[in-house]
């Protein structure tokens, strides 16, 4: 659901959306998330807050960069399922009571089986994000902090990608000495993770 800002109570076109339409361009419209999740009535959104490079990288909204983007947004989602989800199986088998073979046996080829999907989301999920900064230069220029941010939390999420690898193997080969405690700790970390990255694209707060 999209709402022009004079929709929204506290938001006035800004003299740059004026300029545009009276140029005959569509003025920019705000989510509606956005607009109304700021508790300050969307001050942040006040005439000349508007950043230069927002509106110029409207110019790179073209429906073939929303596809682009949509399916940045679907891999990336498909990507984190498996990021949730595996360290829960490292939270079983740290909990298989010694003996039970077909049961760790099982956990094992799941845990196999979906890093492996995973490890194939992760790839489309970055090459899209790479196709919108490189291709269509959304981020590119000054002004655009988020993205460098955004990266630094990427290399996080692939470094906590390649941990998981390292204590699968450790725990295929029996020598991994963490409790399932742990592990339930370090399920939490992609869900910070993903906060972060996501509010740092869509609020670009620098
Ligand atoms: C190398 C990795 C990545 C690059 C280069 C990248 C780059 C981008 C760019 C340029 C956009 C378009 C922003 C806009 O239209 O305003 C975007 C959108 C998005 N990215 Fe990424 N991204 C990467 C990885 C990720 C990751 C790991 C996540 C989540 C954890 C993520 C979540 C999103 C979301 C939710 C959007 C849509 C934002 C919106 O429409 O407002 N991206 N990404």
């Amino acid at each position: 659901m999209r709402l022009a800002c004079s929709a929204v109570p506290g938001l006035r076109p800004s003299p740059a959306s004026a300029r545009l339409r009276a140029g005959g361009l569509a003025a920019p419209r705000f989510t509606s998330l956005s607009g109304a999740l700021l508790p300050d009535g969307g001050k942040a959104f006040q005439p000349g807050s508007v950043r230069a490079s927002f509106l110029a990288e409207r110019a790179a909204y073209t429906a073939p960069m929303l596809w682009v983007k949509t399916f940045h947004i679907v891999f990336i989602a498909s990507w984190f399922a498996g990021l949730f989800y595996l360290p829960r199986i490292f939270v079983n088998l740290a909990m298989v009571v010694p003996g039970s073979v077909a049961e760790r046996d099982r956990l094992l080829l799941m845990a196999h089986k979906l890093l492996r999907f995973t490890t194939l989301l992760a790839l489309p999920a970055i090459g899209l994000g790479l196709w919108l900064w490189l291709g269509y230069g959304i981020g590119q220029g000054p002004g655009n902090g988020w993205l460098h941010a955004k990266l630094g939390v990427v290399v996080l999420i692939v470094l906590y990608h390649w941990s998981c690898t390292r204590m699968l193997r450790a725990l295929a080969a029996n020598t991994d000495q963490h409790s399932h405690r742990w592990f339930r700790w370090f399920n939490e970390i992609p869900v910070l993770l993903l906060v972060v990255a996501v509010a740092l694209v869509v609020i670009k707060p620098f």
